[in-house]
C-alpha cells in the first residue's frame, strides 16, 4: 500500500474505531492513542515535568542507577527500537549506556512530534543513524517490513506506556514484540507499580490541571479531525483508582445533557454521562513477573526504587 493510502485507510479505521466507542452503550469510551497528536505529545511531556507524576523521574533514575547491568546484558552496535518514543529523554540515557550502538527506531503515532524529535536525537548523537517510524505499535507487519531482516535489536518501551492496555491485551503485545525482536534479543519494559491510592490519584489529578487539559485536548482533536461539535467546557475531568481492576481510570464526564455532532452522526450525552478516555494498570513485581514469562520472555533483571514506585523490567526473548 503506498503511504498516502496508507494513511486514508487509518483514518477511516480511526474514524470506524471513534464512533463504535462512542456508540457502545454500556459505557461510551475513545482509545487513549487518540490523545497524541503535537499537541497531546506537548501535554503529555508537561506533565511528566509535574512533582506530581513520580513516574517519569523515577523511572530516569531507575535507568541511570543500573547502567553497568544494561551495558552487561546489551550486543555491540544494536539497532535500539523505542515503542511509543514521545519526548526521546529517556532514550537519551539508555542508548548511551549501550556497546557503540549504531542505529535508534523510534516508533510513535504522533507524527510531527516524531519527525521532530528523532532531528533533535541526530544532533545530539550524530553517529547513530535514526529511522523513525510512524506506525501504531500494535501494527507489527508494518514495522517488520520497515526492519529489513536486521539482527542486532534491542527493544525500549519506557513510560509504563504498556499499562495503557489491559493486562490480556499486554500479554499479546508482547508476544508480538519477541517475534518482531527474534530469539534472545532484549527488551527493557518500564511499569509503575500498586501504590497508595492517593499517590496515584494526585499523579492524575495535578494542581496546575495539565493533565486535565490532557484529557480535554481529545475534544479538541475531534473538533478538528472529525468534524464534531463539542465545548470542551462542558465536561468536567474524572481520574480515579479503581482498585478491583488496578488502574487509574481517566474520563470526562458530561456536566449537561448534551447532543454531540461528529462525523455526521449524533450522540447523545445524558447529564454526568462519561467518556472514558485511559485506563493505567498498575502491577505488583509478581504479576508483571508471570504475565511476561507468559509471553515468550524470561527476566533477566528487575530494576526499582527504594520506594517500590516503578519498576524496569529487562527481559530476553525465549
Ligand atoms: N516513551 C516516552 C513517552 C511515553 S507517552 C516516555 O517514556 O516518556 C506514550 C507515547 O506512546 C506517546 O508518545 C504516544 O504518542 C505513543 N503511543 C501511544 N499509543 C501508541 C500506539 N498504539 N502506537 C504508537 N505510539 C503510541
Ligand atoms: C503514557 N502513559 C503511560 C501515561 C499514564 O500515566 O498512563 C499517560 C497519562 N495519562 C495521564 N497522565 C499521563
Amino acid at each position: 500500500m503506498s503511504k498516502l493510502n496508507q494513511k486514508k485507510s487509518n483514518l477511516i479505521s480511526d474514524k470506524v474505531s471513534i464512533l463504535k466507542g462512542l456508540k457502545n452503550i454500556r459505557q461510551k469510551r475513545i482509545d487513549s492513542k487518540y490523545f497524541y497528536d503535537e499537541e497531546g505529545s506537548i501535554l503529555f511531556e508537561k506533565i511528566t515535568n509535574l512533582k506530581e507524576y513520580y513516574q517519569t523521574r523515577t523511572e530516569m533514575k531507575i535507568l541511570c542507577q543500573n547502567k553497568i547491568d544494561i551495558n552487561k546484558n546489551s550486543p555491540m552496535s544494536a539497532s535500539v527500537i523505542e515503542f511509543g518514543s514521545g519526548s526521546n529523554k529517556k532514550i537519551k540515557k539508555f542508548i548511551s549506556f549501550l556497546n557503540a550502538p549504531s542505529e535508534y527506531i523510534p516508533i510513535d503515532i504522533s507524527e510531527k512530534y516524531l519527525y521532530d524529535k528523532s532531528k533533535e536525537f541526530s544532533k545530539f548523537f550524530p553517529k547513530i543513524k535514526v529511522l523513525p517510524i510512524c506506525s501504531d505499535f500494535q501494527d507489527i507487519s508494518t514495522i517488520k517490513k520497515k526492519l529489513d531482516n536486521r539482527k542486532n535489536l534491542i527493544g525500549f518501551f519506557p513510560g509504563s506506556t504498556i499499562g495503557n492496555i489491559s493486562p490480556y491485551e499486554a500479554k499479546k503485545l508482547l508476544i508480538k514484540f519477541s517475534l518482531l525482536l527474534g530469539s534472545q534479543n532484549k527488551l527493557l519494559v518500564g511499569i509503575d507499580l500498586i501504590k497508595k491510592k492517593n499517590i496515584l490519584e494526585k499523579a492524575y489529578n495535578d494542581d496546575q490541571g495539565i493533565t486535565e487539559r490532557f484529557n480535554k485536548n481529545l475534544l479538541v482533536r475531534l473538533n478538528k479531525e472529525f468534524n464534531a461539535s463539542i465545548n470542551p467546557k462542558d465536561f468536567k475531568h474524572l481520574a480515579f483508582f479503581n482498585s478491583r481492576k488496578s488502574r487509574i481510570e481517566m474520563h470526562l464526564k458530561s456536566k449537561i445533557k448534551q447532543h454531540i455532532n461528529i462525523l455526521n452522526e449524533t450522540i447523545i450525552l445524558k447529564e454526568g454521562e462519561t467518556i472514558h478516555t485511559e485506563n493505567s494498570y498498575k502491577y505488583t513485581i509478581k504479576n508483571f513477573s508471570k504475565l511476561s514469562e507468559q509471553s515468550n520472555f524470561e527476566i533477566l533483571n528487575v530494576f526499582t526504587d527504594i520506594d517500590n514506585l516503578f519498576a524496569l523490567f529487562f527481559l530476553r526473548v525465549k
